[in-house]
């Protein structure tokens, strides 16, 4: 029997799951829903069985609708997850989980009490890279991480709603989530922005996680450059992952090269550098990944967690995480650029 689903949002991000989820059999698309319904009709065009309405409740009181995707704007997702949960429908929402800690940590609460699914949309974490890179790290085939360096820029969209610390961060930070060793979290960020064109919110930003096992990762995110830049460098002890996302021929390479430490000893402080540092010069490996969508995985993984009464993979707890890391980074921003505990405390 496939689940009844409803999608709200056919804005930019919105004819995505619509695709994907006419294309995933456990699925029943039956709603498509939007404030401004001529948007959702664009989509749909004249010959389609999906219902279309601008009214949420409408959707909401359908018995037949077990479940609703959503994909508006982050301010409305606390309301919206919030009344479709209590109407017993399962979601999946869109990142970032909420507008803040708070609202999410109810909305956590509120789908453990009811057993419904609580998905979060961390689209990133279903590529076949980034599970790749999750493998290769938590399989302790690069060793300890040294050092996480993460640029995704390009020229974006300025949104009306949102800085791009809380646009385009929650994919860095869901994969700095999924990817590290479950022993190895964050414990401090300092965030450094900027709004060279006046746009009332920052367009570019520098964020730095100092990590549990004392590694430095460092994220920027832009909105305002000329080229496409999506690499992510996972710096190990034994290896280091070059992620270079815009090179679908190549999008990973493991490179067996990095500098050793040698053991100290009783050597004295004068000599400890040169004893300390040899350079390791080995092989590069280009591993095979299927070419697979992510919005695929994330619907199967969506219907999966519903016919299987489970916690997806990107649960609210998820959501949750990520949500701490962008508060912490924009109290960092208004305390100009301080380093922030992840228990709240500027240091
Ligand atoms: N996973 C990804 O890679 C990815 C990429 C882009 C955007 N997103 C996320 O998708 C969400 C939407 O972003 P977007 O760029 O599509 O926004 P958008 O502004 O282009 O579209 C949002 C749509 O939601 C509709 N809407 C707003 N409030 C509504 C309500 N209460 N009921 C019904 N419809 C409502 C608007 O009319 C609009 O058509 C955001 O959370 C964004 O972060 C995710």
């Amino acid at each position: 029997m496939s689940i009844g689903l409803a999608i709200v949002g056919a804005g930019y991000w919105g004819p995505n799951l619509v695709r994907t989820a006419l294309a995933t059999p456990a699925f029943r698309l039956d709603w498509l829903c939007d404030l401004q319904v001529e948007r959702a009709r664009a989509i749909l065009g004249p010959y389609t069985t999906v219902r279309l309405t601008d009214s949420y409740e409408e959707i909401l009181s359908d018995p037949d609708t077990a479940a609703v995707a959503i994909a508006t704007p982050a301010a409305t997702h606390f309301d919206l997850v919030r009344s479709a949960l209590e109407a017993g429908k399962h979601v999946l929402v869109e990142k970032p989980l909420t507008a803040s800690v708070a609202e999410g940590e109810k909305l956590a609460s509120l789908a453990r009490h009811s057993g419904l699914v609580l998905m979060c949309d961390h689209t990133y974490c279903y590529t076949p890279a980034v599970q790749r890179i999750r493998e290769l790290i938590r399989g302790g085939e690069i060793g300890d991480i040294q050092f996480i360096d993460s640029v995704r820029i390009n020229l974006g969209l300025v949104q009306p709603d949102v800085d791009v610390l809380w646009d385009l961060g929650p994919h860095d930070l869901s994969i700095l989530d999924f990817v590290l060793p479950e022993d190895v979290t964050p414990v401090a960020v300092a965030a450094h922005v900027g709004d060279p064109i006046g746009a009332g919110r920052a367009c570019l930003a520098y964020l730095s996680l100092w990590l549990s096992n004392g590694a430095l990762a460092h994220v920027h995110v832009n909105w305002l450059s000329p080229t496409k830049i999506r690499t992510t460098v996972f710096g190990g002890s034994r290896r280091t992952i070059v992620w270079d996302d815009t090179n679908p021929a190549g999008r990973l390479a493991v490179h067996d090269r990095g500098v050793d430490t040698l053991g100290v000893g009783s050597l004295p402080q004068d000599q400890r550098r040169q004893a300390l540092i040899s350079y390791r010069i080995g092989d590069t490996l280009i591993p095979a990944l299927p070419e697979r969508e992510a919005l695929l995985s994330v619907m199967a993984e969506f219907s999966a967690a519903i016919s299987e009464n489970r916690l997806p993979l990107t649960d609210a707890q998820a959501g949750l995480r990520v949500l701490k890391l962008l508060e912490a980074a924009s109290r960092s921003v208004d305390g100009g650029g301080a380093r922030i505990s992840l228990n709240g405390v500027a240091e």
